[in-house]
């Protein structure tokens, strides 16, 4: 019984030492490996545990329940306190989880670069709208365009001498790439009857590359045509598109010209921004920009189009959309719009 008293003290000394030891590494676990290690070493095969109890029956028969009961209750112990750390960690690990997932709303926006309209396309959507507040309509047309439509409706004929300066791209014989947007007018009026107010947009070429020509260049046309349309309709759309355009104080005037499809025609031009009409480099010291050719609808084009000529007249007129980029932003050389530097483009 002595001797039985002595192996239960030292027993139960035993077993709060593991315990502490227990305790104390435990606490020192932050991981769920950690936590295994801990396991092993104290509930393993080879832990101090496991061994007493496995040992139980080769005891006496008196101190199997001591030994029993207390070795069970570390057991209990260790596994309950195992599990609650457990749970612990996952609590904290999902924390952690959460907090890297969350977002702060208080931090400042990051800058997502966007991208810019061509200059060139914005100039024609301005150009546009301000017809359109005239009451114009767009229309297009086809950039690869016959003979037909490009010179002969647009009297023209082959032997003209007008033809030589439009260096002209065929495609093949009677086929080519339009070198104005005039083409149009006839297929509108083909289609339509008047009252017709248009303007269209696109692209033209020409065999042409220089300073100021590039093979491919942007026109707007206009075209008007009613009963009692006049030269002074022309003057007033045009002097209300510049001054809408390039602001109040422009003066306009109107230079006699020659085109084929209109009679009479003039070419039109703005006093010089630069020098305010004094003369300088810009303007060639003489005070004014042309900005675009214009006339009364030469009759003979109604015979192509069934239109009488006796009963409707109208204006047209055409401009460079690159020029008039040019003149309204400062823009010094023609090959800018076409080289897609980053540095031009995204200036406006
Ligand atoms: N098509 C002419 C050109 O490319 C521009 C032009 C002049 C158009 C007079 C017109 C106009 O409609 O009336 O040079």
């Amino acid at each position: 019984m002595e001797q039985n008293n002595i192996k239960t003290e030292e027993l139960e000394k035993n077993i709060s030492a593991e315990l502490k030891s227990f305790k104390s590494d435990l606490a020192k676990a932050d991981s769920f490996s950690s936590l295994e290690n801990i396991r092993t070493k104290y509930l393993g095969k080879k832990s101090y545990l496991s061994v007493m109890q496995k040992s139980i029956g080769t005891l006496p028969n008196d101190l199997k329940p001591i030994v029993g009961k207390n070795t069970n209750l570390l057991r209990q112990n260790i596994e309950g306190s195992l599990e609650e750390k457990e749970k612990n960690l996952k609590a904290s690990e999902i924390d952690r989880e959460m907090r890297k997932e969350s977002v702060d709303l208080s931090l400042p926006g990051r800058l997502i670069s966007s991208g810019t309209k061509n200059i060139l396309s914005k100039v024609v959507e301005d150009i546009e709208e301000i017809f359109i507040g005239m009451g114009f309509e767009i229309a297009e047309g086809p950039e690869i365009e016959t003979d037909y439509y490009n010179f002969e409706a647009l009297n023209t004929p082959e032997d003209h001498p007008a033809r030589s300066l439009h260096d002209t791209m065929f495609v093949s014989d009677h086929v080519l790439l339009r070198t104005q947007t005039s083409p149009v007018q006839i297929r509108y009026m083909e289609e339509n009857e008047p009252p017709i107010a248009i303007i269209v947009p696109g692209r033209v070429y020409r065999k042409d590359y220089d300073i100021s020509h590039t093979p491919m260049f942007t026109q707007v046309e206009g075209l008007v045509v009613d009963e009692n349309i006049n030269f002074g309709n022309l003057k007033w759309t045009l002097e209300t598109f510049v001054r809408e355009m390039f602001g109040k104080d422009r003066m306009v005037r109107f230079r006699p010209h020659y085109f084929p499809f209109t009679e009479p025609s003039a070419e039109v031009d703005i006093s010089c921004n630069i020098c305010d009409g004094k003369g300088c480099r810009v303007c060639s010291g003489t005070g004014w920009l042309e900005i675009l050719g214009a006339g009364i609808v030469d009759p003979k084009l109604y015979s192509f189009v069934k239109y009488d000529p006796e009963r409707f007249t109208g204006f047209a007129f055409g401009m460079g959309v690159e020029r008039i980029s040019m003149l309204k932003y400062g823009i010094n050389d023609l090959r800018l719009f076409f080289e897609n530097d980053l540095r031009f483009v995204k200036q406006f």
